[in-house]
């Protein structure tokens, strides 16, 4: 038997390599599972949570290789831990190779989000989170082949959704992704949908008056504008200069960062093109991160940032050195309001899912009293009243 691993855990040693995945029973953790082409387990070794997949040795070669890819260049995607070749059984019959990763924590299958009463309202916010997983694959010229809501994973991201890819085996980072490709891919990932919203209708996990075909065109709708906004040159004459911050702003809002702008004037100046080159997802989850250490998805960034701008705001810090404020934000406030979090519910939400839970609950708690109720009470009633009821989503079941 061999191993092949990124960061060697010798614990992974001790799992029943000479026995089939589906029959381990030690270290899995149990789970509902839905169907899959291969046999997946969930196995908890110490701190440490793995998804072993079994496939063939080429398979989870390619697989290993296609997400080592990903997370070079920072995509979000499940992290590869390692290959297991070479398995032989109690009688020296060869089993499967298997592919490791590390398992991707509050992460929820679109099933599960179902199971538990995600309402046909969020599926817009589904959509948007798959569409900016696409477009970000897609800017670094990587072809899925197999766009599909059960090959990705989705994780809260202050009330929507950030998508991250789950099943790389058909994937492949190119030298450059043609307009062809892409096409392909978004054709797969409609048809993909479209089948995957009518079995949640034939299970009742989802009404059946939601229309499958408006989710889709709405899928392909969102990837266009997104696509454009982020890619598309724009032209103006030199009295509208203003438009390139405007442009810029308009990304950043989006979560985008600009790293690499074509600013290109004709001959006699009449007219400027600018065409963004280089985009980077994160545009506020670097500015948190650089502010607090707090690394977080975009959408809570950018909810935890407004915080800190309100803070700033109601002490009056204005003129204060920017990270010194956000320092105290972080131990003032932040801190201790999750720090109020029970640790028997710690795996129900991330801490930053909770905080900006507590936000929308105060707005929500003042607007009935009529006054602003502070924070650390609004965090007490939200904790009692709601966050005790919720289901553990730390290690979700995929059903
Ligand atoms: N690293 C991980 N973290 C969390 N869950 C994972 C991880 N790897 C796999 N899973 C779960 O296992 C499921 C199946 O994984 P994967 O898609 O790679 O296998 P598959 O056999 O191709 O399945 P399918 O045919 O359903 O697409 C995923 O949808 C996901 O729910
Ligand atoms: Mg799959």
């Amino acid at each position: 038997m061999r191993i092949v691993a990124n960061r060697a855990d010798p614990a992974l040693l001790t799992l029943p390599w000479s026995l089939p995945l589906d029959q381990w029973t030690e270290h899995v953790v149990q789970l509902p599972r839905g169907l899959s082409r291969h046999v997946v387990r969930i196995v908890r070794l110490g701190d440490a949570t793995y998804a072993v997949k079994e496939t063939t040795e080429e398979m989870a070669f390619r697989e290993y290789r296609t997400l080592r890819d990903l997370q070079r260049i920072g995509l979000p995607a499940v992290h590869p831990q390692g290959v297991v070749t070479g398995r032989l059984d109690a009688h020296g019959e060869e089993l499967p190779s298997a592919l490791l990763t590390q398992h991707l924590q509050f992460s929820l299958p679109y099933r599960s989000l179902f199971a538990h009463g995600l309402s046909a309202d969020s599926l817009p916010a589904l959509v948007d989170a798959m569409v900016v997983l696409l477009v970000r694959l897609h800017l670094a010229d990587f072809y899925w082949g197999d766009v599909s809501l059960s090959n990705v994973l989705f994780r809260r991201n202050a009330g929507g959704f950030a998508a991250y890819l789950v099943d790389a085996e058909t994937g492949e980072l190119k030298t450059s992704l043609s307009r062809q490709l892409r096409e392909y891919d978004l054709t797969v990932a409609t048809e993909n949908v479209f089948a995957e919203l009518l079995d949640l209708q034939a299970s009742d996990s989802l009404p059946h008056e939601v229309p499958a075909h408006d989710v889709v065109a709405l899928l392909e709708d969102r990837y266009q504008a997104l696509w454009d906004e982020l890619t598309a040159a724009e032209q103006f004459s030199p009295h509208e200069m203003w438009r390139i911050e405007q442009r810029v702003a308009r990304l950043n809002e989006l979560g985008f960062d600009v790293d690499e702008l074509d600013i290109v004037t004709d001959w006699d100046g009449e007219q400027i093109r600018i065409q963004p080159k280089v985009v980077e997802e994160g545009h506020h989850r670097r500015e948190l991160q650089a502010l607090t250490g707090l690394n977080v998805e975009d959408a809570q960034a950018q909810r935890l940032l407004n915080d800190i701008a309100s803070f700033t705001a109601h002490f009056d810090l204005g003129r204060e050195d920017r990270s010194l404020v956000a320092n105290r934000w972080l131990t003032e406030i932040y801190e201790p309001v999750i720090d109020l979090v029970p640790p028997e519910a710690r795996g129900k939400l991330e801490p930053a899912e909770i905080f900006h839970e507590i936000l929308v609950h105060r707005w929500y708690l003042s607007e009935q009293a009529g006054h602003e109720v502070g924070i650390f009470e609004t965090a007490r009633d939200y904790i009692d009243r709601y966050l005790m009821e919720k289901p553990e989503e730390q290690l979700a079941a995929d059903e």
